[in-house]
């Protein structure tokens, strides 16, 4: 049984966690009537400040990662650096940053429990990435969906672009993460940590913790206003915390086929618009609409403007929590320096792990 599966049985974590430093220990009795002793589970996800957050980081990322807080050790964090293969606006890096952290904030991080930080005030990770770049074979890079879709997006094939799977292994070997939850698109990069730390282990002794995705199949792929997947890049996204005349437009601007309102629609389950209404409003509300649409009589106007009321609602209070963090700036600013020392004395024990391990020092 490997460590994460007898987290899973006993589930290990729920209890009060210590943060920074070496993980503390947990007694607990396993399903054999045996006391053990076991770390916590260690759940790590990041976000790229890259752009406005919508619905898709929402239910695809932060939704299942905000759950997670209270099953283990969470630490969440926003992914600057990675970010500056993509942006090439330094303000605008900045502020997206504050925005991210507002946006985690606003949707219920907890930073007395979880520990949310920027990836650069943790700069031990850029060094361990070196080191790891140094047994990543270019065939595993080559592999990689994520950089052949940014090339073919129109993104120049910097040095960066190729390497961002190894700075993300680095982000999720340098906390010893158990856990890590991600949209679909990411799974591969997860994978790539995995091959990552597999060969760094054989070549130098067991370093690190080998990690495992977690992705939530009902919401692996939420769908852009155009049917695609939703993406800052494609123009098709829902902002979060759109404004309110700005989202209702984007709303309405979901694409639609040309079938009349009372033609009955055998694929109501398929509607970007059901799909979402879906996810933001009451189970039943949802059911009804897509019967509804199923057996004729409902107009995709109709659909729209209740998916953007459901939208609207979901959000509400997030919404008001967030124009509170915002008028606090100085507030936000302190949990993300908490959150960076936090982090930054698990890094430094890891790093040096690894480097010990590999003959640096
Ligand atoms: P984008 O495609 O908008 O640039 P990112 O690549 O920055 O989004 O993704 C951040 C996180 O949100 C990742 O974990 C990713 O898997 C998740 N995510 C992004 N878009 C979607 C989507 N449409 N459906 C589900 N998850 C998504
Ligand atoms: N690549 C991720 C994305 O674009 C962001 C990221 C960077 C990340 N480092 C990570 C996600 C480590 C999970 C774990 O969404």
């Amino acid at each position: 049984m490997s460590a994460l599966q007898i987290h899973k049985v006993l589930g290990v974590g729920k209890s009060e966690m210590v943060h920074g430093g070496p993980k503390p220990r947990i007694k607990t009795v396993d399903p054999f009537g045996k006391v053990v002793s076991l770390p916590p589970m260690r759940i790590l996800s990041g976000i790229q400040p890259s752009g406005t957050l919508h619905l898709g980081n929402y239910f695809g990322m932060m939704k299942p990662a905000l759950e997670l807080q209270t099953q283990g050790e969470a630490y969440y964090f926003i992914a600057n650096y990675h970010s500056m293969t993509s942006l090439f606006d330094a303000g605008q890096r900045r502020q997206n940053t504050l925005d991210v952290a507002l946006d985690f904030l606003a949707c219920g991080l907890d930073p007395k429990r979880t520990v949310l930080f920027r990836q650069s005030d943790v700069p031990e990770v850029t060094e361990l990435a070196w080191l790891l770049s140094t047994i990543t074979p270019m065939g595993l890079l080559e592999r990689c969906h994520s950089y052949k879709d940014k090339l073919a997006r129109g993104l120049a094939p910097s040095h960066g672009l190729f390497a961002y799977p190894v700075l993300m292994a680095a982000d999720i070997l340098i906390y010893d993460s158990n856990l890590v939850p991600v949209g679909r698109d990411q799974k591969q990069h997860v994978e790539v940590t995995r091959d990552i730390a597999i060969k760094f282990n054989q070549q130098y002794g067991e370093v690190f913790v080998i990690p495992e995705p977690q992705i939530r199949d009902e919401v692996a792929v939420v769908p852009g206003t155009d049917g695609q997947k939703m993406s800052k890049s494609y123009g098709n996204a829902i902002d979060l915390f759109g404004e309110e005349k700005a989202t209702r437009k984007q709303i309405m601007s979901l694409v639609m086929d040309s079938r009349t309102p009372a033609e009955p629609k055998p694929d109501a389950e398929k509607n970007v618009a059901i799909q979402l209404l879906k996810l933001v409003a009451p189970a039943a509300v949802g059911q009804d609409y897509e019967d509804h649409l199923r057996a004729g009589g409902l107009g995709y106007g109709d659909l729209k403007k209740q998916l953007f009321a459901s939208y609207w609602d979901y959000f509400a209070p997030a919404r008001a929590q967030r124009a509170e963090l915002a008028a606090n700036p100085d507030y936000v600013e302190q949990v993300l320096r908490d959150g960076a020392a936090r982090a930054r004395a698990v890094a430094r024990t890891v790093l040096k792990r690894a480097r010990a391990a590999s003959g640096i020092e």
